[in-house]
This record gives structure tokens, C-alpha cells and sequence, in this order.
């Protein structure tokens, strides 16, 4: 997508030199647009564990390049017991995520296929690039088939502006690009649809404030930020059409795990009948779970998160503020579960389907006779 009208991803080899990774430092943004480069799985790591990178699909391409420059760095001779500790490491770095997970394991399959050292370092390269062209790939599909959801609000509305709500960033900063929530919202204002986005501000670090309406400002989609606790509000007087969100990890049975709060803007949906979607690539799916609230693992963080918050003074500089007592205490967990039953539908990139195993199934057979834990 477009910085200041020049087209971005969110992670790249740097041109003229294909043993360095660059990326969007995105603990930067909104005040500042910086690239950071990484040459090693260690700062890779390090990337994905203070959130230079962050968002489910940006993880797992991060990942997946972090796999190549562990090869590039790798001995001939321990070849195989450094790749496995590159991906033990890359794996810790963040728990909630499945794409993270999904893009190692991928390497690995497929790097275990070369035959000479010179020949499983160039394997990486083409299956990261892959993981990466596919991740933007997946996005576009995304918005595609959500175009004639936004479009038939847009007739119902006769015209009217049709109001979506979002929650943290599931935009093109979450991914290589495009973004899995923002997608549908992308096509629609391509194809001339008059739609407004409330931006959620998403605390407690507040990536709807500083990420998504940094992004849906570079591509000129109105939109307005709201206080997280603003949303039912809204909703209880009409000014909502829809809600979509993305998805950091989804069991078979379609329970979403999400930035914190986005259980809250599932109830306050149902209870308005406002349609809740969950917009995600088939990366994010574990098949291997039933049962979100019980078995999806959830990432606790750092209270300072809580107790500080980070911003642009009056006089331009970037300060960090206490906004409690100095002995509070605090606890931050950064992802929560929404229950299938509170979403209207999914939205991957083979289309639509109920939150239910067997809608979920019926876009993805194959997984049919894979393996569930819990219940
Ligand atoms: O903690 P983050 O910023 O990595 O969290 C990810 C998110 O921004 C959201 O949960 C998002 O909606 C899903 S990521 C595609």
C-alpha cells in the first residue's frame, strides 16, 4: 500500500543485497517512518518480540525470512540442529499467533528438501519470498470476497455512507500488504463506495490510533478514531453497518482469538444485530484445536504497557507518561476469544462461511480427517 503515494510492503530484501531483510519499524509510526534491517534470525527475533513487526501474517513472513538468514548463517555441518533452533527460537518470540508456527514449520519441510547447503539456501529464499507474495495474495482475495457483503449494505443504504468499525490493525501493516480486515474495506473504497471506518484505539498499545489510522489516512479512507469503550454506543444508535476484524488465530470450530476487546465488540454486535466478521488468510487457522477460550494460548505482557503510554508532545518530541498511581498494579493480557457463535462470518481467501467446523471445513476438505485437541 501507498507511504506519501509510493507503494510499500511491509518486509523486503534490500535491493542489490539479498542476505538483508528490511522492514517497517512499526514502534515508530505514526511519528516517524523508519526501516529497520535485519541480518540475522536474532534480530529477527527481537523484531517480532518488541514489535517492530507485529500482526499475525507479518509475523509469519518475518519468521519465514528469519529461517532464510538463519541458513545464510547456518554451518554446512550442524546444518539441520540450527535450523531447528532458529525455529525453537523464532517460535518463543510471540505465542498467540498461528501463522508463526505455520510459516517455521513450512520452512522447514521445505528447506529438509534440498540436497547441498548452496542448494537449501536458495530453497529459503524462494519459499519466504513465496510465504510473503502469497500473504499479499490471500489479502487481495480477501477483499474480493467481501466486496458484494459492503456493496449490498451500500444499496440497502441508498447510497448512504456505509459506517465499518474495526479493532487494532488487521491492515497492510499487519501483513505484507493489503491487510486481511482492511481488505474488504480497500476494495470498497476502490470500486467508489462511500464508506467511514470508526477506528478503535486499542489499548494498551494502541495500535488502532497510531497504525490503522496512520494506514487508512495514506490511502485517503475516511475514518475517525474512537475511545475503545465507544463502540456499543455506536452501535445502539445505528451508526454501525458492520464490524470486521481480523484474526491472530482461529480454532476448527471458528472461535477467534483477536486483539483484547474484540469480545466485547462481538457482544455489543449481537446484541444490535450489527453482522461481525472475521477477516483472515488460511495461515491463521489451527486445525489442530477445538475449543478457543480453553485451548488457544493467550500472550500476557508487560504491565508497563498499562501504566505508561507513549506519544508526540505539543513540542514534537516522543515521550513516555505514567497514567496511574507509581504503585498500581497491573496485569496485560494482549489477545482475548470471541466464541463462533458471536460471529456473523468468516472471510478467508477461498471465501466465505459460517464460523462453525463444518462451514469451515467445507472451504477447506482437506482438512477433514485432521487431528482436533479439545473440546
Ligand atoms: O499484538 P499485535 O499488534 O501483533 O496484534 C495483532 C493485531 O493487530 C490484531 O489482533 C489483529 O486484529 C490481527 S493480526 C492480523
Amino acid at each position: 500500500m501507498n507511504v506519501n503515494g509510493t507503494p510499500f510492503r511491509t518486509i523486503w530484501l534490500k535491493p542489490g543485497n539479498d542476505h538483508v531483510v528490511q522492514v517497517i519499524d512499526q514502534t515508530k509510526l505514526p511519528h516517524a517512518f523508519e526501516v529497520n534491517d535485519l541480518v540475522s534470525v536474532e534480530d529477527v527475533c527481537n523484531a517480532i518480540r518488541d514489535m517492530t513487526v507485529r500482526g499475525a501474517g507479518l509475523i509469519g513472513a518475518s519468521a519465514a525470512y528469519g529461517m532464510y538468514l538463519a541458513c545464510l548463517h547456518t554451518h554446512a555441518t550442524d546444518f539441520q540442529h540450527d535450523l531447528i533452533c532458529a525455529g525453537t527460537a523464532l517460535k518463543a518470540t510471540r505465542p498467540t499467533a498461528a501463522n508463526l508456527a505455520w510459516a517455521v514449520h513450512r520452512m522447514l519441510l521445505a528447506i529438509d528438501t534440498g540436497r547441498t547447503y548452496a542448494e537449501r539456501c536458495s530453497i529459503a529464499l524462494r519459499e519466504a519470498t513465496a510465504i510473503a507474495d502469497e500473504d499479499a495474495d490471500h489479502c487481495l482475495r480477501i477483499g474480493a470476497h467481501a466486496l458484494p457483503i459492503i456493496s449490498a449494505i451500500a444499496s440497502r443504504k441508498q447510497g448512504q455512507v456505509v459506517n465499518i468499525l474495526t479493532h487494532c490493525n488487521a491492515g497492510w501493516l499487519a501483513f505484507v500488504d493489503v491487510g486481511s480486515a482492511t481488505a474488504p474495506i480497500y476494495a470498497a473504497h476502490s470500486a467508489g463506495i462511500p464508506l467511514h471506518v470508526w477506528v478503535d484505539e486499542t489499548r494498551p498499545r494502541n495500535q488502532g490510533a497510531s497504525l490503522t489510522a496512520w494506514e487508512l489516512a495514506q490511502q485517503g479512507v475516511p475514518h475517525t478514531l474512537i475511545a475503545d469503550n465507544a463502540g456499543g454506543h455506536l452501535m445502539q444508535h445505528g451508526l454501525v453497518d458492520m464490524v470486521i476484524t481480523g484474526a491472530d488465530r482461529i480454532t476448527r470450530n471458528g472461535d477467534v482469538a483477536n486483539k483484547i476487546g474484540t469480545y466485547l465488540k462481538a457482544l455489543a454486535a449481537h446484541d444490535n444485530q450489527v453482522p461481525m466478521y472475521v477477516a483472515l488468510p488460511s495461515s491463521t487457522f489451527d486445525f489442530a484445536l477445538r475449543g478457543g477460550v480453553a485451548n488457544i494460548p493467550i500472550e500476557e505482557r508487560g504491565s508497563a504497557e498499562v501504566r505508561f503510554v507513549t506519544g508526540q508532545t505539543q513540542q514534537g518530541t516522543i515521550e513516555t507518561v505514567r497514567i496511574c498511581p507509581q504503585t498500581t498494579p497491573a496485569r496485560n493480557w494482549g489477545f482475548d476469544v470471541t466464541p463462533a457463535r458471536l460471529i456473523t462470518q468468516l472471510i478467508c481467501e477461498r471465501g466465505l462461511c459460517d464460523a462453525t467446523e463444518a462451514g469451515i471445513l467445507s472451504l477447506f476438505p482437506e482438512q477433514r480427517e485432521s487431528g482436533a485437541a479439545g473440546g
